[in-house]
């Protein structure tokens, strides 16, 4: 069955990247993938990045997305990047609770909620990132894990809200290791996701609500996860650095 929902890439550069090095990863993708429209394409620079490339995918099929952002709206909150700061360079979304910031900066799920939320506000769509590490995966814990991020990282969203949210499941143990999820493994957790969404806010919304795979996601097994009737895109870390594999992971998911 034909999927209705749009496939969603993104690229998360993570702390990657200066300024002349995203202009030239930019530059690469935006010749190999400006005609595609099946794909909603983003990508996640560094905030030092952000006003250079959003210069150059201003006028194209290229959105922009930043990876973390502060729940709190302005004030002194030093080192914090509020979601009206980034809405001065057309950040359209923003990556919030991915494992390295709940591992290494300790976020939990309450405050990622309260990020979301404030995403929300500011019209910028949150991908909110939930997944298991290798040890809970092999003491069968990982539908408590996950579908506990679920409700804790979404907890206040109203209906329409979730509708302009995105998930990204991302296994910790597939997370920069090469290790990627069988396309059953990451379907299997995708449907649970898919029923806990269901639980919180009906079937209807549930069917409309876009999951992305992440971990380990390269062109060769782009095709493969994409055709899961669960997944509906990817949050791809090392191989977006690079503007083919990037666009080959695009392209061969049309
Ligand atoms: P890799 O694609 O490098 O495994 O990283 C995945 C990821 O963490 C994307 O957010």
């Amino acid at each position: 069955m034909e999927k209705d929902r749009k496939l969603i890439i993104a690229g998360n550069w993570k702390m990657n990247k200066t300024v002349s090095e995203s202009l030239d990863l930019i530059q690469g993708l935006l010749r190999e993938v400006q005609q595609v429209k099946e794909v909603d394409m983003v990508v996640c620079p560094p905030f030092t990045a952000l006003s250079e490339v959003s210069r150059k995918v201003i006028d194209t099929q290229i959105r922009l997305g930043a990876q973390n952002m502060s729940e709190q709206g302005v004030g002194a909150f030093t080192g914090e990047i509020a979601a009206e700061m980034l809405k001065e360079f057309l950040v359209r979304y923003v990556i919030l609770g991915h494992s390295e910031r709940r591992q290494y900066q300790e976020e939990t799920d309450c405050l990622i909620a309260k990020k979301a939320l404030a995403a929300h506000v500011a019209s910028i769509k949150p991908i909110v990132c939930v997944g298991e590490t290798l040890e809970q995966r092999e003491s069968g814990v990982t539908n408590d894990v996950v579908g506990s991020q679920i409700k804790g990282s979404l907890a206040g969203l109203s209906s329409q809200q979730m509708l302009e949210t995105i998930i990204a499941y991302e296994p910790v143990w597939a997370i920069g290791t090469g290790k990627t999820a069988s396309s059953e493994q990451a379907q299997e957790v995708h449907q649970f996701i898919r029923g806990v969404l269901s639980d919180l806010h009906g079937d209807e919304i549930a069917r409309q609500v876009r999951i992305q795979y992440g971990g380990s996601v390269k062109p060769g097994n782009a095709r493969e996860l994409m055709s899961q009737p669960d997944i509906d895109g990817a949050l791809v870390g090392g191989a977006s650095l690079d503007a083919k594999n990037f666009s080959e992971i695009i392209l061969n998911s049309i």
